[in-house]
């Protein structure tokens, strides 16, 4: 017996990294899994990983979240192939970095977009269909850097500005969506990584002595790298009926990162102009 049997899944952002790893865990518990990404390879290549491992996945790529017409058609795509999902796991986000002074307005906008905007897009026209089917589960995926001043990078380097408000405003915006969708007995929960080895932060932190990575170390509490299965962990356990108690909360899984101060508290130097080249999408 899976952990979700019977259930359907809707993870954005399955091209790759912490969306690829829920999509494999998730259907290994038994969820049927439909999947979306900007980038078409990376979305096929997670539905043939699941399929080879027994599973069952369909996605859409590309699909631009951020594009409201775009999300429409992912639900409905989703709605047509499964009846509906029982979980919208909002996983996918693009950011881009600077300091204040330097940040640009566009890229000020495309944090928004990409990593509030399309969280909201996504529970607009996917609450509907958890209520039909008399209730589901939410998770939306905030971070660290939503909670701790410094962007959560080590040594304080600025940069993270627009990353950090869209954050806090996940964290901000799960609270209110579990008030607000409970009648429809929708649970809806964030969680906060901390650092994770994904395919995107492999240039920073891929080598044991990057100095980012060393930062890091220093910070936390576990003295290792996160991985995309940990964060799955967190987001399978919250899909479950083992979290029917469970709602309006944030979950921290940063290896003691915020507890020990955050990552401003390092004081290895960090390569600035690295962080601050940083885009994700
Ligand atoms: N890796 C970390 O250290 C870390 C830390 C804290 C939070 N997070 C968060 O975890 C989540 C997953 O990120 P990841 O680490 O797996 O990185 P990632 O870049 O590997 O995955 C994000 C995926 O989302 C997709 N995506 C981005 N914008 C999209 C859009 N508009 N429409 C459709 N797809 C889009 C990307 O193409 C990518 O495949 C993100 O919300 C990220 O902010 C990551």
């Amino acid at each position: 017996m899976g952990r979700l049997d019977g259930k359907i899944a809707l993870i954005t952002g399955t091209g790759g990294g912490q969306g690829r790893d829920a999509a494999l865990l998730f259907a290994k518990e038994g969820a049927k899994i439909v999947g979306c990404d900007l980038k078409v390879e990376g979305a096929a290549e997670t539905v043939e990983m699941v399929k080879a491992a027994g599973g069952e996945m369909v996605s859409m790529a590309p699909l631009n979240l951020s594009d409201e017409a775009e999300v429409k058609k992912l639900i409905d795509f989703a709605v047509e192939t499964y009846g509906g999902f029982d979980i919208l796991y909002n996983n996918a986000s693009g950011c881009r970095f600077g300091p204040v002074t330097e940040l640009s307005r566009e890229d000020w906008d495309f944090t928004l977009d990409n990593e509030l905007t399309l969280i909201f897009l996504a529970v607009k026209h996917g609450a509907p269909v958890l209520e039909k089917r008399g209730g589901g589960v939410i998770i939306n995926t905030a971070s660290v850097a939503g909670m701790t001043g410094a962007g959560a990078m080590p040594g304080n380097v600025p940069g993270g500005l627009a990353h950090a408000v869209t954050k806090a405003g996940v964290i901000a915006m799960t609270r209110v969506l579990a008030c607000e969708l409970s009648p429809q007995n929708i649970r809806v929960n964030s969680i906060a990584p901390g650092l994770i080895l994904t395919p995107g932060l492999e240039p920073l932190v891929g080598d044991p002595e990057s100095p980012f990575r060393k930062g890091y170390m220093n910070a936390q509490l576990i003295k290792r790298v996160g991985l995309g299965e940990d964060i799955a962990h967190c987001a399978l356990y919250l899909s479950s009926d083992d979290a029917s108690y469970v709602t309006g909360a944030n979950f921290v899984v940063d290896g003691g990162l915020s507890a020990a101060g955050g990552a401003g508290r390092a004081e290895v130097p960090t390569n600035t102009d690295a962080i601050s080249s940083l885009s994700f999408n």
